[in-house]
């Protein structure tokens, strides 16, 4: 597949590395220098390139969302048209100093940012875990019992998609439904954050659910 990554930080990097890994096609875009986005192309070892947001956007079969909730509206623009395109979204709706939801309870970012892009479809997936993990759970891939991660939106189809990728990264995939299910994921971040950031262990954190029954 080809995938474009929205903002190449501490996510959009690793993912979009991990998805090049993976065998996927990527193009990473929107960081403030152009040769962040070449290193990481280069140093993904895989079919990656670096673009502009627009150039991300245009044959991709998914786009990866991943920039601060402030910087949303501007990717977006400088993406353009997203029109049947699948937005999978770990961006969370943090204020300005990211210690807070902006929206919770009522709503969630994933369902705002439906109502931005209401042509695409967009799926809330890997905000739950952080970026820190991530390599380690793609180096344990292929271990026996693969930590969870929970992902949630409207279109089947487009979650489907998301479930692969999601299984490329080395976590076990669990749909939790539409994509108002993103009430509850989105605040669930934020413990998974305190354990990690606040907690002993350190960030290297994942999760899993498991069935008794
Ligand atoms: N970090 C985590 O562990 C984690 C976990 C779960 C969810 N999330 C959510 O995922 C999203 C991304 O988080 P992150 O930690 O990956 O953020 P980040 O490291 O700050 O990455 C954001 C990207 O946007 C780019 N950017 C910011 N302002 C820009 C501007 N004016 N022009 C061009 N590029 C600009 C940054 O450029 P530079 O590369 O030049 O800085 C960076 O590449 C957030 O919504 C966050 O809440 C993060």
């Amino acid at each position: 597949m080809r995938i474009g990554i929205l903002g190449s930080g501490l996510m959009g990097g690793k993912l979009g590395t991990l998805f090049a890994r993976a065998g996927h096609e990527v193009v990473f875009s929107y960081a403030r220098s152009e040769r962040k986005l070449k290193r990481l192309a280069r140093e993904a070892q895989g079919n990656a390139k670096a673009g502009t947001p627009g150039e991300a956007a245009r044959e991709a079969d998914a786009l990866l969302l991943a920039v601060h909730w402030s910087r949303v509206d501007d990717v977006l623009k400088q993406a353009g048209d997203v029109s049947g395109k699948v937005i999978v979204s770990c961006s969370l709706p943090m204020n300005a100093d990211d210690t807070n939801l902006v929206i919770a309870h009522t709503s969630s970012g994933a369902e705002s940012l439906a109502k931005k892009v209401r042509r695409a479809h967009v799926v809330s997936a890997f905000g739950t875990v952080p970026s820190e993990v991530l390599f380690g759970v793609f180096a344990a891939k292929r271990k026996a019992s693969r930590p969870s991660l929970v992902y949630c939106g409207d279109d089947a189809a487009a979650k489907q998609l998301t479930a692969g990728l999601i299984r490329d990264v080395g976590f076990d995939p669990v749909d939790v439904g539409p994509l108002r299910i993103a009430r509850y994921t989105e605040p669930f971040t934020l413990l998974i954050a305190r354990l990690a950031y606040e907690g002993e262990g350190g960030p290297e954190l994942a999760y899993r659910f498991e069935r008794f029954d």
